[in-house]
């Protein structure tokens, strides 16, 4: 069964159509029904292209038969929708999900020695493109989450001198780059922070025709993090990427921005407010009903504030 079966787009098309005129495409994770309605939502309001985002563990979570039940099941308008493969770790999880329906996948080699990063990425892009699947590698090391910290500070962006070479030699059809982001809720200790736009600049100068990938781009919005604390969390001195440093990455090339964090925060916010307020509530409908309205209202902020993909399709 292919990606259109379902009436899911070709993500590179959406991506090209963003790079020609200067806005990202929101790349949003999800991982149960509720954060994939919660999404298609947001889509469906702001009239948006939109890819939905499934990491491995997500995929093994769901399950890929329930994951692709709930994507034939679900109401959205064709190709305005893209389902993809975030952080495939192996040729065979990216084949596992080109398989079952996936309109991308991302092959993440960023750990490995160039040399296998260039190989397996080529291998992906040659099956891939066998059945009009498109392809997101990476290069350079994200902080957070995918930070092992052995390595030095150098080490961890994108050099922006071999990424010619790099999309030349994989046929990769987008490009994940380091540039200061990093995954989870604590990307930055210090909140003036900017990222290397610097290198963002030589990497689009170098590949202008090539759609840029933005990983670990959440905004942390405070209000999750202060409502969040109050009801019972700690998650303190979380903070994230600011709405107009990402905006000036758009205009740097950037069309495909991952959020994931957002989501979370919104969502766990929402549900610990409603069960300390509600303490009769133990109906899961309930509280999940207002994680998901807080994952909707998020999604539309960053797409009509940050993406500017809104009534683009
Ligand atoms: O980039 C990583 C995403 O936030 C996915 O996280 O592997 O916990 O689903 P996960
Ligand atoms: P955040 O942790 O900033 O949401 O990043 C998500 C991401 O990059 C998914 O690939
Ligand atoms: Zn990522």
């Amino acid at each position: 069964m292919y990606y259109s079966c379902f009436g899911l787009a070709n993500t590179k098309a959406l991506l090209t159509r963003a790079l020609r005129d200067g806005y990202a495409v929101p790349a949003f994770n999800f991982y149960n029904m509720e954060t994939l309605l919660a999404i298609l939502r947001a889509a469906d309001i702001t009239q948006s292209p939109i890819i939905l985002q499934v990491s491995e563990e997500a995929l093994n979570y769901m399950t890929p038969d329930i994951l692709m039940g709930m994507i034939a099941g679900a109401k959205y308008k064709p190709n305005r929708v893209a389902l993809h493969l975030d952080h495939g770790h192996s040729f065979e999880v990216c084949k596992r999900a080109i398989d079952i329906g996936f309109s991308s996948v991302m092959f993440d080699g960023s750990k490995l020695p160039l040399s296998e990063n260039v190989k397996i990425s080529r291998r992906v892009a040659d099956y891939a493109h066998k059945f009009d699947v498109s392809v997101e590698t990476e290069l350079g090391v994200l902080g957070g989450i995918e930070d092992s910290n052995t390595k030095s500070d150098s080490q961890f962006y994108t050099d922006p001198t071999i990424v010619k070479d790099f999309v030349k030699q994989t046929q990769t059809d987008s490009l994940a780059v380091a540039i200061g982001t990093a995954h989870g809720a604590y990307k930055i200790k210090n909140k003036n922070a900017k990222l290397r736009f610097d290198i963002l600049e030589q990497i689009a100068n170098n590949i202008p025709k090539t759609p840029l990938v933005l990983h670990g781009a959440s905004s942390i919005p405070q209000k999750f993090i202060t409502t969040i604390n109050k009801f019972g969390g700690d998650i303190t001195g979380a903070r994230g990427i600011g709405a107009s440093q990402l905006r000036h990455a758009i205009s740097l090339h950037i069309t495909k921005i991952n959020v994931d964090s957002d989501s979370r925060l919104a969502f766990t916010a929402a549900v610990r407010e409603t069960l300390a307020h509600e303490p009769k509530v133990f109906n899961p409908r309930e509280y999940l009903t207002n994680a998901m309205d807080a994952i909707t209202k998020n999604c539309i902020d960053e797409i009509q504030n940050i993406m500017g993909s809104g009534y683009k399709i």
